[in-house]
């Protein structure tokens, strides 16, 4: 496949790139009465996403749809909804959408049509969460289950727990979920400390089942579980899990038929649809999980079948093509109005940086381009009190994406409507900012001297002109945040098809587990040799201030 960069397309991208720089949005909104109305797309009667604070115009959109087009992505998104090999390197495909796919769909794979392997494990999801939830499943004392904990990490993580905090509002069928993911068991200790456990489930997630953080997360919890029960045959009424991988699941100790599976073709970033999900299902109902599946799949429908000028993943991606790659943008802010998104920047990270974060596409050449950018932010509006500084007067220029939901589930309406006016002030001030001659108007009429306007003028000047994009949703709900979730999935995949790098594998994390694999056994054995000098010294270092794991 042609690069990116050597397509006609994108040849012509780079040279409106000063035409376009040279026009500030300022100038843009005056010059275009309906640039709104011509940037914003809509998804159903609850989504808009407003495009229109970008440096970009018709001209470089409809460059941005020939570059596309010319790249094949039609061809690409279409390989989505079937058998592929897209995940190459590891020869898996890529079909989490099957995961959403109503039970008459067909995706075949293999020969075999997944789909309803997929809604045979919903099924099964359901009758346990009817039994956990009713009441129904009790623990070593015959109690019924008050606690779930989802032990995972990455993938088997961070959707399930961004979801859950996302419609905790929803929380109507009254069990607590927790999840543990981090090799510090401080974790862990905080999350046992407050729970008994005869009335407390694990659920281990692992896609592999040899994380280890996830595996020593979870044998600690077993033994905690003993310590408390007294026998290994009350293991089974406390422990279920979620995994790829039943050999290593039964060798763990768990029941077979407590195992909730999923394949090799869905990617850990892209599981929360799966099984993976079950702590979703239990802490919400099963009702909620899967209008959550509807949301995405009618997100996925949208991505199929809407022309690229309308079609919101492919817009987004096409927007960061132009942003990391013309304009030399490597960096992209996410801003969730609304602290029920707490965890979502941190799960799209995972989502966009572990998939896009490649320098060799897919035959294996180093890319001649930049590929996934920096993605990183916080809830509004608590970013605005601590790091929006750079955004609005600092040197490194962050597109943004600010995300907002006109009815909010809480009974606050004034927060909810001061929530909304700042977030979409912060919009208007990256855009617009504000001049010196504006700043010295507003000094001078506080009474300031000649000299202290000079003085003060030029930090106070806002120089605005800074992209941002606005997603903004009628209320937070599952169908709706199903629908956001998949959204941001295809904004990944259309960039990794642009890019032509395999958005489905993730080598870049293993070196880090082999050589820690090593220092594992050199912490516990004391050894502070063998290795490169500074890890020799911090080795030593620690050994010297009493060795690491010494408080049992
Ligand atoms: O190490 C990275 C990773 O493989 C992620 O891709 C994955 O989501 C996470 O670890 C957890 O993996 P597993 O579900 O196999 O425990």
């Amino acid at each position: 496949m042609t690069s990116l960069i050597r397509q006609p397309a994108f040849l012509a991208l780079q040279q409106l790139k000063e035409k376009e720089r040279a026009v500030s949005l300022a100038q843009r909104f005056e010059q275009e009465s309906n640039r709104f109305a011509q940037f914003t797309l809509g998804f159903g009667e609850q989504l808009r996403v407003d495009l229109s604070r970008q440096h970009w115009s018709a001209e470089v959109r409809e460059l941005l749809c020939r570059l596309a087009d010319d790249m094949g992505l039609a061809q690409a998104i279409e390989g989505l909804f079937a058998d592929n090999n897209f995940n190459h390197t590891e020869d898996r495909a890529a079909l989490h959408t099957a995961l959403r796919m109503p039970p008459d769909a067909v995706v075949m794979h293999k020969g075999e049509n997944v789909v309803p392997l997929v809604h045979a494990e919903l099924e099964r999801i359901k009758a346990f969460c009817q039994r956990v939830q009713g009441g129904d499943w009790h623990g070593y004392t015959g109690k019924v289950i008050r606690d779930v904990v989802n032990i995972g990490i990455g993938g088997s993580d961070l959707g399930p727990a961004m979801v859950v905090e996302a419609l905790a509002t929803c929380q109507d069928k009254g069990l607590r979920a927790h999840f543990v993911s981090n090799m510090d068991g401080a974790q862990l200790g905080s999350v046992l400390e407050s729970l008994d456990p005869a009335t407390t489930l694990f659920v281990i997630s692992s896609k592999t089942f040899t994380t280890d953080e996830t595996m020593t997360n979870a044998r600690a919890a077993r033994a905690w579980l003993l310590a408390a029960c007294g026998s290994e045959e009350h293991v089974a009424r406390h422990f279920v899990a979620v995994s790829t991988n039943s050999e290593a699941v039964t060798a763990f100790g768990i029941d077979k038929a407590n195992m909730f599976r999923f394949w090799d073709w869905v990617g850990g970033r892209f599981s929360l649809w799966s099984a993976i999900g079950l702590s979703i299902a239990l802490a919400l109902g099963f009702e909620r999980f899967q209008q959550l599946l509807a949301g995405a799949h009618a997100m996925d429908e949208h991505l199929r079948h809407t022309p690229f000028e309308r079609n919101i993943p492919v817009q987004l991606a096409l927007l960061s093509i132009w942003n990391i790659n013309v304009l030399g943008l490597q960096s992209e802010g996410v801003f969730p109005y609304s602290q029920q998104l707490k965890r979502f920047p941190a799960f799209l990270q995972q989502l966009n940086m572990e998939s896009n974060g490649k320098g060799v596409t897919n035959a294996g050449q180093p890319a001649d381009h930049a590929t996934g950018p920096v993605v990183w932010g916080e809830v509004g509006t608590n970013g605005q009190h601590a790091f929006f500084q750079l955004l609005h007067q600092g040197s490194v220029v962050v597109p943004a994406e600010f995300i907002g939901f006109a009815r909010s589930a809480y009974p606050y309406p004034e927060h909810q409507r001061k929530l909304l006016a700042n977030m979409l002030a912060q919009a208007q001030a990256m855009a617009f900012g504000k001049s010196r001659e504006q700043v010295e108007r507003e000094l001078a009429a506080e009474g300031l001297s000649a000299e202290a306007i000079a003085n003060l003028a030029p930090c106070k000047v806002m120089p605005g002109n800074r992209p941002s994009t606005v997603i903004l949703c009628d209320e937070l709900n599952s169908y709706n945040l199903g629908a956001l979730i998949a959204m941001y999935e295809h904004k990944t995949f259309v960039q990794g098809a642009l890019w032509n790098i395999n958005s489905f594998d993730q080598w870049g994390v293993e070196l880090g587990k082999k050589l820690a694999a090593r220092l594992i056994d050199d912490l516990a054995a004391g050894v502070a040799e063998g290795h490169d000098s500074a890890t020799n010294g911090l080795l030593a270092q620690i050994k010297a201030w009493g060795n690491a794991g010494n408080r049992e």
